[in-house]
């Protein structure tokens, strides 16, 4: 039986298939060499930096929750510096398509990390996280808000011309597919959805929360009907492609994204425990082709 290609273009680029690892869950990538075959799959997409490197939140970082993960991580990474010099070379080398997870602290911050990303041999597409929940200062506002998402995509598009961007969305708002439209405007390549649900757990013995920042963000199973819900209604809202995240767990979950409409799907919170996940779902597209989206469902409006 023949395979079928996979090649997924996003922006300028083209993925040699449709099934990335989420940003974070698998660090910089190497991380799983040896758990899963990188070079089978489409890509990485690399830890989040900031410009300086981040030590990240105290205190308790990961707790599991009925069907899903609260992560308190605060954004700890290497920096600009230590990722573009060590890091993503060695991801290339090994033949691993890399994509540039970005996020910043403040304006400042935003446009010294673009330009040492300017300066960085082979990196073709970013995603920039605007919707990380866990630093207090510029994510989280600049993600809810239409006219600062603009403003920051449209600076990576000056930025880095020829550059193809996705603009990674939080679920943690009204409506994420007016987000979405305000990414593609200001000449996003694609969306990302969705990042983590904000939420929070209670240490019962001791009274307390289980995070020193109270807050936290969900992910796994337990978020996916959202993250569906999300790249549905946003692929329907731009001409854009979708890149759906959230949840997935299985080739069945992986399938029902692309029928919502997403181009290219990425696994997070699963790798944890099921690392050659994304390498199945690889193998099962091959075999059956990527399920093309479902028709527009109006009739079904009213259900529920
Ligand atoms: C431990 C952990 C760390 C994460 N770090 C990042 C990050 O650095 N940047 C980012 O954009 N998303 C980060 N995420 C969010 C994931 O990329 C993904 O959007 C979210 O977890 C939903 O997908 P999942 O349910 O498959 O994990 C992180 C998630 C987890 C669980």
């Amino acid at each position: 039986m023949s395979r079928h290609s996979l090649e997924t273009k996003i922006g300028a680029v083209t993925l040699r298939n449709p099934v990335l690892l989420a940003s974070g869950p698998a660090g910089y990538g190497l991380e799983y060499e040896g758990l899963l075959d990188l070079e089978r799959i489409g890509g990485v997409v690399t830890k989040t930096i900031s410009f300086e490197p981040r030590e990240g939140n105290p205190g308790t970082r990961l707790h599991e929750t009925g069907g899903g993960l609260l992560n308190s991580i605060g954004l700890e990474n290497v920096g600009a510096e230590v990722f573009f010099s060590e890091k993503m070379p060695a991801l290339v080398d090994a033949g691993i398509k890399p994509v540039v997870s970005l996020a910043a602290e403040d304006w400042e911050d935003y446009r010294m990390l673009l330009d040492a990303t300017a300066g960085t041999v082979g990196v073709d597409i970013i995603e920039l996280n605007l919707s990380c929940p866990n630093v207090e200062r510029g994510g989280m506002a600049v993600g809810t808000n239409p006219e600062l998402l603009a403003k920051y995509v449209r600076h990576a598009k000056d930025t880095l011309p020829g550059m193809t961007v996705l603009a990674k969305l939080t679920p943690n708002v009204g409506d994420i597919a007016a987000l979405a439209l305000a990414a593609e405007e200001a000449g996003a390549d694609g969306i990302t959805a969705i990042n983590t649900v904000v939420g929070m757990d209670i240490d019962l013995a001791a009274r307390r929360p289980v995070f020193k920042r109270i807050r936290a963000g969900l992910s796994g199973p337990a978020v996916m009907p959202i993250a569906l819900d999300a790249v549905w209604r946003i692929s329907r809202t731009v001409d854009i492609p979708v890149v759906g995240v959230g949840g997935i767990t299985s080739i069945a979950d992986a399938m029902k994204f692309f029928m919502a409409g997403a181009a290219a799907i990425q696994v997070g919170t699963a790798v944890f425990y099921d690392p050659a996940l994304p390498e199945r779902i690889v193998e099962t597209l091959e075999e059956t082709g990527i399920p093309g989206p479902l028709g527009d469902c109006s009739r079904m409006k009213g259900a529920g």
